[in-house]
């Protein structure tokens, strides 16, 4: 597992620069997306419902590409937040570290990705336990009388390694905003925001 090396980073280090602060998130990130559990590897994402309200939920981070400027997390093409995305592709992310007092909102846009090197890759890469919920026959969301209405009986006689593989998808947001919001002096609260254009991320600091 990775780790972020100082928690309490900018506690630490009072004065901190933006460009070490935006080092310190994109190591967040990556410790979030490595394996096991890290602050950050459970972020909600929230998207645009079909209906204009909000729309929002738990997701694991899968995958950081630092230089493209991309986050990945996966999920059932079938499922509502992959319709929500292809209606509106604006996305934003939050976590929080209650350990290192530090909060991470990212913003973006996001496209779902059904086919590829990569969704192959993430599936074959993919534990089975996390892999059996896209073998469920129904669409996530449809009402069924029992919970175990939810998972197939038997095999359906298809090769159970690529069982479900269609309903899999990556969620591959790229990011236009990352913000960071340290709240673990107190009364002395730091917050910057970073803001993408092309490949250039430009800080500041800005009123917690
Ligand atoms: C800790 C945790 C992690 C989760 N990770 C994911 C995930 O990576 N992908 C996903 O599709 N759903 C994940 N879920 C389930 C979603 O939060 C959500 O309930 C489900 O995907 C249906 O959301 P939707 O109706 O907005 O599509 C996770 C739930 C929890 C509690």
């Amino acid at each position: 597992m990775l780790m972020v090396s100082n928690v309490n980073f900018l506690k630490k280090e009072p004065n901190v620069t933006l460009i070490q602060v935006q080092c310190r998130a994109w190591d967040y990130l990556r410790a979030g997306a490595s394996d096991g559990r890290a602050p950050f590897t459970v972020m909600q994402a929230a998207t645009i419902g079909r209906s204009s309200a909000p729309s929002v939920r738990n997701v694991i981070l899968r995958y950081v590409y630092e230089a493209e400027h991309v986050i990945d997390f996966y999920t059932d093409v079938r499922s509502e937040k992959a319709a929500e995305i292809r209606a509106d592709p604006r996305i934003a992310l939050v976590g929080y570290d209650p350990e290192g007092m530090v909060q991470l909102r990212l913003e973006g846009v996001a496209s779902v990705l059904t086919e590829g090197t990569d969704k192959k890759r993430a599936w074959d890469a993919s534990r089975l336990r996390s892999l059996v919920l896209y073998r469920t026959p129904v669409p996530p969301g449809t009402s069924i009388d029992r919970p175990d209405d939810a998972y197939p009986a038997q095999s359906d006689g298809h090769d159970i390694n690529l069982a479900g593989y269609q309903n899999f998808c990556i969620v591959r947001v790229s990011l236009k905003t990352l913000e960071v919001l340290d709240l673990s002096v107190p009364a002395a609260h730091k917050r910057a925001r970073y803001s993408r254009t092309g490949n250039e991320w430009e800080g500041q600091w800005i009123v917690p």
